[in-house]
């Protein structure tokens, strides 16, 4: 089975827990690509979605799901998307397609967070993956440096030379060399340092549920 195949194994396993006619929450990613796909073929079944992304309300949108302003949305039902890292206590690393913030809000708006990924995002310790960090851009190199007192490795994120402009006009610094033991702690302290918008730990508010794929079927996690 291919990583496709497993992510759309684990995107139609989501469909279960959309409630009808109530407004829910849209996440980023590959896999989030595939629950679109999904909700397309039941998107009667929904009052609307509230997108983490412009990529993520552009396919929504094409798949006839109107797409509301969270300000006009309210309290969401249910929040389905992706991760680059979970653990079994449903912390997350996200943001490796630079949408964290907004990922991070509609997470918080939401009732439930349903963790969509295939079996090898599962890890015991989170740090891996580099540590995505969304920060305004004049105060890129000053979080680097608080960063680094904090033991990481942070990194400028660029695509074909050009920096990465996010959803929100920030920029991304990816941090490396972080055995994140204390995750909320971790997430709590990088807040803090003026210039962060928000990290890609999903610590204080990890997910409810977790579809993991592999060959042997999806496996769930949480209630
Ligand atoms: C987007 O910014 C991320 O948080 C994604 O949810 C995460 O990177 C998972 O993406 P994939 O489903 O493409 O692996």
């Amino acid at each position: 089975m291919d990583q496709n195949a497993l992510k759309q194994a684990a995107a139609q396993a989501a469909i279960a827990y959309v409630p009808d006619n109530t407004i829910i929450g849209v996440g980023t990613g590959s896999t989030v690509n595939f629950f679109i796909a999904e909700l397309a073929k039941i998107a009667t079944r929904i009052k609307a979605a509230v997108s983490s992304s412009e990529a993520s309300t552009k396919l929504l949108k094409e798949a006839g799901i109107e797409v509301l302003e969270l300000n006009d949305a309210g309290t969401l039902s249910i929040y389905v998307d992706g991760a680059d890292e979970i653990t079994h206590h449903m912390h997350m690393i996200k943001g490796g397609g630079a949408a964290l913030t907004r990922e991070k809000i509609v997470a918080a708006a939401s009732e439930k967070f349903v963790c969509i990924a295939d079996q090898s995002k599962l890890v015991d310790v989170l740090g891996k993956f580099p540590l995505p960090v969304e920060v305004i851009p004049m105060a890129r190199s000053y979080v680097a440096r608080e960063l680094v007192k904090l033991g990481g490795h942070p990194e400028w994120r660029m695509k074909d030379g050009k920096a990465v402009v996010t959803d929100n006009g920030n920029w991304i610094l990816d941090v490396r060399g972080m055995a994140i033991t204390n995750p909320v702690s971790v997430e709590v302290a990088i807040n803090q340092i003026a210039g962060v918008v928000t990290n890609g730990l999903f610590a204080r508010r990890g997910a409810d549920v977790a579809l993991l794929a592999s060959p042997d079927g999806v496996r769930k996690l949480g209630a």
